[in-house]
């Protein structure tokens, strides 16, 4: 469920209109609604009571200030991959014992940072990361609070680009080393083992692969804590997928019914749980609002060309992802409808939105949104083209405001400098 209706014949973000938005902003634009983001966190929290959990947002899904800020308010912690994605989150008033580092590429100045900051939980994913961060943790006195990221070669059933719980990926341990690197890790100085991690892919829309997942997990932990491993959390990572073309083969399971799956699973393992859900939290709380700047008669398509390119919103173009595609303007019930193509202005076949979409008669200087663009849009884009960065926007209620201004092309042009002897 989303805030992105038509009211008066025109699309809104809860109370505003997304036309006021462009005519304020201008287009392309990120619009973020702050009751949906605090919905779907409720969703997820109340399906998980009853069991002592932290759910920590994935920065790398949207990593606008705006959005975290909501989330941290609401109680979440967050998962990070970087130190810039740590010092967001912290900027964003989440507690660094709230938060999770992970990666499979940290660098040590990376793992010293969140040593220095007191990041509560860093999951790692080698032994080599493991001995490497036993010599930063001595030299800096400090101790840190791991857990294992475990690879349980699980297919996810996903697109092969989001999948990561394989032995073919670079993830996690693999789930029969981990016992021993366990064993090995208690045996290290400036490490306590804390707890268990895995994460098997995004935008899952089955659970089965879940519960294939966490029962794995579940082993393991039995057996560590046989060993007197003390595993006191088990990360189960995230994943939940969110419909992006609605009605359409791709219903993912509810909150309610993941969480039955996790409780059934490790629910009485005496631990806390952590969650890292991305998608999930932000996927339906955000569109990308774009204008229209031509129609193109080509030899055998119809072509919309709108002011977003691939650079401000990259997944149909790296994944043939779907986003639903609405007029702001509300088209008339049974009105007219055609087949286009809608492409941005880069130069790349591969900036294309859709390809044959049925859509409504749209005019040249219309106002479009794309739907479920909340989700791995805004932190995904960049200047290529020569395009500043998509600016973003929060809405609450009636009001709005710019939580990222469009940067001016002497702002984007000053980030570079040439050498003196360059002259
Ligand atoms: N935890 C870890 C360790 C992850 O690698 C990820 C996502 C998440 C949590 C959050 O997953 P989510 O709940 O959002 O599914 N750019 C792609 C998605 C890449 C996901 C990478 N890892 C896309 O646009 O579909």
């Amino acid at each position: 469920m989303h805030h992105f209706d038509y009211k008066n014949g025109v699309l809104h973000a809860e109370g505003v209109s997304l036309a006021t938005i462009a005519e304020e902003v201008g287009t392309p634009v990120y619009v973020y609604s702050r009751a949906t983001l605090t919905r779907h966190f409720q969703v997820l929290d109340d399906a998980l009571s009853g069991i002592d959990h932290l759910i920590c947002f994935a920065m790398k899904a949207n990593s606008s200030l705006g959005v975290v800020a909501t989330l941290a308010k609401l109680g979440a912690g967050a998962d990070v991959v970087s130190e810039g994605e740590a010092r967001l989150a912290m900027a964003a008033g989440i507690p660094p014992e709230k938060i999770v580092f992970s990666g499979v590429g940290k660098t040590e100045a990376e793992l010293a940072f969140a040593l220095q900051a007191g990041i509560g939980q860093l999951n790692l994913e080698s032994y080599e990361e493991l001995l490497e961060l036993s010599h930063i943790a001595q030299r800096l006195g400090k101790t840190a609070r791991i857990a294992l990221r475990v690879n349980p070669d699980v297919d996810a059933g996903t697109h092969a680009k989001i999948t990561t719980g394989l032995k073919e990926n670079k993830f996690g341990i693999d789930w029969t080393q981990a016992h021993t690197v366990y064993k090995q890790a208690m045996k290290l100085q400036g490490i306590e083992v804390v707890g268990v991690a895995v994460h098997i892919g995004s935008q899952l829309t089955n659970l089965k692969p879940f519960e294939d997942a966490f029962l794995r997990l579940r082993d393991l932990v039995v057996m560590l804590k046989a060993d007197n491993i003390p595993i006191q959390k088990i990360d189960l990572g995230g994943g939940l997928g969110v419909p992006y073309e609605p009605g359409v083969n791709e219903t993912p399971p509810l909150p309610v019914d993941y969480a039955k799956v996790v409780k059934a699973c490790v629910g009485d393992l005496g631990c806390k749980l952590v969650f890292e859900p991305g998608r999930l939290l932000v996927g339906n709380a955000g569109i990308l609002l774009s204008r229209i700047s031509r129609l193109k008669e080509g030899a055998t398509r119809s072509f919309v060309v709108v002011d977003a390119g691939m650079n401000d919103l990259m997944r149909p173009a790296l994944y043939d992802a779907y986003h639903d595609i609405q007029p702001v303007k509300e088209p008339k019930p049974g009105g007219a409808r055609r087949a286009v193509d809608v492409v941005g202005p880069i130069c790349e076949s591969s900036d294309v939105f859709a390809t044959q979409r049925l859509l409504p008669m749209l005019t040249k200087d219309e106002l479009i949104a794309f739907g479920t663009a909340g989700a791995y849009g805004a932190s995904m884009s960049s200047e290529y083209n020569g395009r500043p960065l998509v600016p973003e926007v929060m809405v609450d209620g009636d009001r709005f405001a710019v939580t990222r201004p469009r940067p001016s092309y002497e702002a984007m042009i000053a980030q570079q400098k040439l050498p003196d002897w360059m002259g």
